[in-house]
C-alpha cells in the first residue's frame, strides 16, 4: 500500500527543526526498554546566557574552536593557571523530571536560562544497536548537548523529542547538557500572556533508548473512520535496511496475528477486520494486548478501540449519544504548587474527577504527559487535547504558525493511539481577526488530514445578538469549521453576578453538539458569606447553579468542562489574602480540600 498523504503528515514530524542530529519522535516510549536518567542534575543558572553567547552576543556553539567558557563543554580548570568560570561539580542539584520555580525558591518567579548536566555511563547490550536520548517535555526551548556536541534544539514545553546519540556515546563519563530556557517571547507558543505559571525546566522524564539497527520506531492502530470492525493503520521501521521486512502484529484476546512486509521506506500499511470487538468506553475502559515483533525487538502495547463522531446535536460515542460530563485540568499538582510530571500525580487529578462523576477531561491549555493520557485509557475518561495556541499569539507571523502546526503534530503522533483522546483542541480564547482565521483553518485542515477519526474544535468566546438583550452567541467563523461549538463563558464572574444567568439565553444556530469548554468563579477554600460576597464558598456554589440551569436550556448542550477541577498557580492573580498567586477558580483548594460547588458540579453529573 502506498504511503498515503494522512500517513504522510503522520510521519512529517521528524523534518521541521533538524539542525545538527534529526530529532525523532519515537512512539510508546514509555513501554520501550529503556535507563531512565530522572534524579539529581547538577544546574547552573545563567541569566545574562553567559554559557551560551560570547561577549559579542555570538552563539559559542557556532565557534570552530573549543570555548572552556561555553559550558555545554563542560569544562574543568586542571592546572592553577586556567580561568574557568563555572563548575557544575560544585553546583547544586535538583530533581529532574522537575520545574524549577518549586525546587529552588530563588527560581520561583525566574524566567531565562538554566543549564543542567547529567554525567553517566553506558554499556550498549549489542555492538550494532542505536541509542537515543528521549525528554517527555522541557520548557521552552532546550539546546542539547552531549560530550561538548550540539544534539540540537527544540522549542515547545510540553511535546516529547528526541536524538539519536550512538555515535557519540562513550561507554564512560558521558555528560549531557541541557541549556532551558523558559522566557517569554511575542512569536512563540504560547505568547507572553498567560494565565498559568510559566514553570521552567526538564519537566518530564528523560531516557536512553536502544535499539537494533532497524526498529520499530512509529505506528498507528485504531478503528478506520467510521467502521466498528475494521482495524487500520501502519508500523514503521527506522534504520538502513528496512525495506522487505517482515514484522508481525499480534492481538493475542483476538486471536489476531498477522505478518506485514515493509515497503522501501520500512513502512507496512494494513487494514483487517475483526468482527468480535469489545468497544473502549467509560463504562468499560477496555484495552488490549498489543504485540509487534520486528526480528528480536518486541513491542508490547495497550490500545482500546472506538468510534468517536457527531450527528446532528449528538456526539456519539460508539454510535451511542454521549454527554460529556468533564471538567478543566491543568498540569499541576497543587499540593506540591509545582509541574505534574508523574503517574501518582495523574492519578490523583484523575481519582478527583472521577470523584466529581467526570466521563470526560480538558486537559488546558497544552499537551499534558503520556501518564494522564495512558491513565484516562484504563480509568474510562474520554479525554480533550489542546494545542498551547492561547489568546493573542501573533498569527500574521509564520514562524509562529510553524511552532503551533509542529506542536499540533507531536502532540497527535505521541497520543494516536489512545482510545481517551476524542476531541483534538487548535486554540483557546483567541481574538477575532483574517489572520486568526486563516490560521486556525490552517491547523485544522493539518489535523483533519492527519487524522479524520476524531473531533476537531477550538474554545471559543461569546459575544451578545445585536438588538436582543440578554441573548448570546457564539459569533465566530470558526463555528463553520469545526465540528463542536465550544466556547468558555463566564456569567456570574467576568460579566454580571450569578442571577444574570436567569436574564440569559443562547441562540446558537448551527446544528452540532455543543461543549461549554469553561465557565466558573473564583473561591477560596474556607472562605464563607452569603451567595453575593466574591471569593466566597456560598458565591462560587450560587455561580454553579445558575450557570448549570441556564446551561442546560441550550437544546444542543451535550457536554462541559468548567474551569476548573483545582486552584492553580498563576502570576495574573495577585490579590492579597485571597489569590496570593492562585487562580481560585477550582473544585478543589491547592491543599485538597473539596468546595462547596464540588458537591453542586457532582449532583448535576449524577442526573446526566
Ligand atoms: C480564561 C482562560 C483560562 C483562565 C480563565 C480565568 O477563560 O481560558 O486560561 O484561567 O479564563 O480567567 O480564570
Amino acid at each position: 500500500m502506498k504511503v498515503n498523504k494522512r500517513i504522510f503528515l503522520f510521519l512529517s514530524v521528524i523534518a521541521v527543526s533538524v539542525v545538527c542530529f534529526p530529532q525523532q519522535v519515537i512512539q510508546n516510549v514509555i513501554s520501550r526498554e529503556k535507563t531512565s536518567l530522572n534524579g539529581k542534575w547538577k544546574y547552573i543558572v545563567d541569566p545574562y546566557e553567559t554559557g551560551y553567547y560570547n561577549y559579542r552576543q555570538q552563539p559559542r556553539d557556532e565557534e570552530n574552536y573549543f570555548d572552556p567558557d561555553a559550558i555545554f563543554n563542560n569544562a574543568k580548570a586542571t592546572d592553577k593557571t586556567q580561568k574557568v568560570e563555572y563548575d557544575f561539580d560544585l553546583s547544586p542539584t535538583m530533581n529532574i523530571p522537575g520545574d524549577w520555580n518549586s525546587q529552588d525558591d530563588k527560581l520561583f518567579y525566574y524566567e531565562g536560562t538554566v543549564w543542567f548536566k547529567k554525567s553517566f555511563d553506558y554499556a550498549k547490550s549489542e555492538p550494532g544497536n542505536r541509542v537515543y536520548v528521549n525528554f517527555g517535555a522541557v520548557n521552552y526551548r532546550a539546546d542539547v548537548y552531549l560530550n561538548g556536541k550540539k544534539l540540537g534544539f527544540h522549542e515547545g514545553g510540553f511535546t516529547p523529542f528526541g536524538f539519536e546519540i550512538t555515535k557519540i556515546l562513550k561507554p564512560k563519563d558521558n555528560f549531557l547538557i541541557v541549556k532551558v530556557d523558559n522566557k517569554r517571547r511575542r512569536d512563540a507558543v504560547p505568547t507572553v500572556n498567560a494565565d498559568w505559571w510559566n514553570y521552567g525546566g526538564i519537566t518530564r522524564d528523560v531516557d536512553i533508548i536502544e535499539t537494533p539497527a532497524s526498529f520499530v520506531i512509529d505506528y498507528l492502530i485504531q478503528l478506520k473512520k467510521d467502521s466498528g470492525n475494521v482495524i487500520s493503520g501502519y508500523i514503521r521501521l527506522d534504520g538502513i535496511s528496512v525495506s522487505g521486512k517482515t514484522v508481525t502484529l499480534s492481538i493475542p484476546e483476538m486471536g489476531f496475528s498477522r505478518n506485514l512486509v515493509t515497503d522501501e521506506k520500512g513502512y507496512a500499511g494494513f487494514e483487517f477486520v475483526i468482527n468480535k470487538i469489545t468497544y473502549w468506553s467509560p463504562e468499560n475502559p477496555k484495552l488490549y494486548n498489543l504485540v509487534i515483533k520486528n526480528d528480536k525487538e518486541t513491542i508490547n502495547d495497550r490500545i482500546g478501540f472506538r468510534m468517536i463522531s457527531v450527528k446532528g446535536h449528538d456526539i456519539l460515542l460508539n454510535g451511542q449519544p454521549v454527554f460529556l460530563k468533564g471538567i478543566s485540568i491543568h498540569e499541576e499538582n497543587p499540593l506540591r504548587g509545582g509541574r505534574a510530571y508523574c503517574i501518582e500525580d495523574a492519578r490523583m487529578l484523575l481519582t478527583w474527577a472521577k470523584e466529581l462523576g467526570c466521563n470526560f477531561v480538558r486537559l488546558a491549555h497544552y499537551p499534558h504527559n503520556e501518564y494522564m493520557l495512558r491513565l484516562a485509557d484504563e480509568m474510562g475518561i474520554m479525554v480533550w487535547e489542546e494545542n498551547p495556541v492561547y489568546w493573542s499569539i501573533m498569527f500574521e507571523n509564520e514562524t509562529t504558525y510553524n511552532l503551533a502546526e509542529k506542536q499540533l503534530s507531536e502532540m497527535m503522533s505521541r497520543d494516536k493511539n489512545r482510545s481517551s483522546v476524542i476531541i483534538w483542541s487548535m486554540a483557546n480564547e483567541t481574538p477575532l481577526s483574517n489572520a486568526r482565521i486563516k490560521f486556525i483553518n490552517k491547523l485544522i485542515s493539518y489535523t483533519r488530514l492527519t487524522d479524520n477519526t476524531r473531533i476537531v474544535s477550538a474554545a471559543m468566546e461569546i459575544s451578545g445578538v445585536e438588538g436582543k438583550e440578554g441573548v448570546l452567541t457564539v459569533n465566530d467563523p470558526l463555528v463553520e469549521s469545526v465540528d463542536i461549538i465550544s466556547f468558555n463563558e463566564y456569567i456570574g464572574w467576568y460579566s454580571g453576578l450569578p442571577d444574570a444567568c436567569k436574564e440569559t439565553t443562547w441562540e446558537i444556530k448551527q446544528d452540532k453538539p455543543v461543549i461549554i469548554s469553561e465557565f466558573g468563579g473564583d473561591a477560596l477554600y474556607g472562605m464563607h458569606g452569603d451567595t453575593l460576597t466574591r471569593w466566597s464558598e456560598e458565591y462560587q456554589e450560587n455561580l454553579y447553579k445558575k450557570n448549570l440551569d441556564m446551561l442546560g436550556k441550550i437544546p444542543q448542550l451535550r457536554g462541559m468542562s468548567p474551569w476548573i477541577l483545582a486552584d492553580f498557580r498563576s502570576p495574573r492573580r495577585l490579590l492579597p489574602g485571597i489569590q496570593d498567586g492562585w487562580n481560585r477558580k477550582g473544585l478543589i483548594s491547592e491543599k485538597g480540600y473539596k468546595k462547596k460547588a464540588f458537591y453542586i458540579l457532582q449532583k448535576y453529573y449524577k442526573t446526566k
